[in-house]
């Protein structure tokens, strides 16, 4: 963004600003998993994070198809909030020395990974329908809905799974 003049005008720029943010933060994820599958113990969360992994590929190329849609190139755009939060996940759990707490910690930053892209998506959904992109609603959804999808896995995890229990014993 300029420092003399404002790139953001109208709520179309706005739209594809955000577009071009989660763009960057899917980039990002993808980077960051193959660390936490590497650290992560509990199977059914390596399995979770790894076919989220897949997930994060075609949740990019899906982005790719939304820029082609509006004629524009696919860019990214620095997002400071996930890399605040994937560099909080890399400290914490360079910090945790048992292996079953790591598991847990795992699960908190995936968790707040998801919860970003979530209120993400949320949003561009929203505004693709106020400015009548009604094309690339679809893509978005089904982003959406891996990212619901893959929260609602890492809670399951966590409670039902044991990673929680394990950890706190
Ligand atoms: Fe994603
Ligand atoms: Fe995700």
């Amino acid at each position: 963004m300029g420092i003399f003049t404002k790139d953001i005008e109208t709520m179309d720029d706005l739209f594809l600003h955000s577009l071009q943010d989660i763009y960057y933060a899917e980039h990002q994820i993808m980077k960051a998993l193959p660390k936490m599958i590497d650290l992560a113990t509990n199977r059914d969360l390596t399995t979770g994070l790894k076919s989220h992994l897949e997930e994060t590929r075609g949740q990019i190329l899906r982005l790719e198809q939304v820029f082609k849609k509006l004629g524009k190139e696919p860019s990214a755009t620095t997002c400071p909030a996930i890399d605040g939060i994937i560099k909080e996940a890399n400290e914490v759990a360079g910090d945790v020395a048992d292996k079953d707490v790591l598991d847990a910690a795992i699960v908190a930053s995936c968790q707040a990974v998801e919860h970003y892209e979530i209120a993400r998506y949320g949003t561009l959904i929203a505004w693709a329908e106020a400015l009548g992109h009604d094309d690339v609603v679809r893509f978005l959804t089904t982003n959406l809905n891996e990212e619901k999808a893959a929260n609602t896995k890492l809670t399951t995890v966590a409670v039902r799974k044991g990673v929680n229990r394990k950890a706190a014993s």
